[in-house]
């Protein structure tokens, strides 16, 4: 049997779009659609709508989450935001390590470890988020680089902790082009990702932690994707502000546990 009984995870990352209304608007969409329960469902708003959406989702099973936390409590970090302010606001998850702020704002392997590790000791479900660009995908090296962000981003994070992690593999390439990793490209780089967990924890944290998919993924290519064994849920951007292909993907989701 597929997905040895991992509940499959759904998160819509709505990276900088939005506003106030049509945030609310998308959020109670997705809340009124999402139904039973048979899948885990998150959105990651902007950091300013957080507080508002996660007011409009309670008593949904929607989390609503953030795209990113920093990792000290409080003090002097003009700018930024802890998984203090987070919880207080009812939010219940975190993104760490994506690609865009890997790639585009510069974030190094270390931090992206504290954030994961701050994430986690504030209870959020902490999606750490991996995956190679075109020219380590051409070099061979997706494999290698995976390997390196997740053993970087979990290090000192105990098996114990493990329950509150979801990895998202996201190949660079693959996010906001339109162009997704083919099934079986997807599946492979996820079972070496379930292996490495072995090797790292435990068979038992293996064939328990949630590894999802990113990038480009829509409702037209989300049940073959989810239907790889591997693959428990996407991690959705383009598609995730759109409450009918959203809700699409979820079902494609839903569709694994039946
Ligand atoms: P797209 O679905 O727009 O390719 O974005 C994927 C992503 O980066 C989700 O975090």
């Amino acid at each position: 049997m597929p997905h040895i009984n991992r509940k499959p995870f759904v998160g819509g990352n709505w990276k900088m779009n939005t506003n106030a209304t049509d945030g609310l608007a998308l959020v109670e969409a997705v809340a009124d659609g999402i139904g039973n329960d048979s899948v885990d469902v998150a959105v990651y708003p902007p950091f300013v709508y957080l507080r508002d959406i996660a007011s409009k989702a309670q008593g949904s099973n929607l989390v609503v989450g953030a795209q990113d936390c920093w990792y000290e409590a409080k003090g002097a970090f003009t700018g930024e935001v802890s998984t203090e302010m987070l919880t207080d606001c009812r939010v219940g998850s975190v993104l760490t390590g994506h690609s865009e702020r890997r790639h585009v704002i510069g974030e190094s392997d270390e931090l992206v470890n504290l954030k994961t590790k701050a994430g986690i000791a504030a209870g959020l479900v902490t999606v750490l988020c991996v995956g190679e660009t075109l020219d380590q995908r051409e070099a061979g090296q997706t494999d290698a680089v995976n390997e390196t962000q997740i053993r970087s981003g979990l290090a000192d994070v105990g098996e114990g902790s493990l329950g509150l992690v979801v990895i998202a593999y996201e190949p660079v390439w693959a996010i906001g082009t339109g162009k997704t990793a083919t099934p079986e490209d997807a599946q492979n780089a996820h079972a070496t990702i379930r292996a490495l967990i072995a090797l790292m924890y435990s068979q038992q944290a293996a064939n328990a932690i949630r590894i999802i998919y990113g990038g480009s993924m829509k409702p037209g290519n989300a049940n073959e994707l989810m239907a790889m064994p591997d693959i428990d849920g996407g991690l959705i951007g383009g598609a995730a502000l759109t409450p009918g292909d959203f809700l699409a993907i979820i079902q494609a989701g839903a569709a694994q546990t039946a």
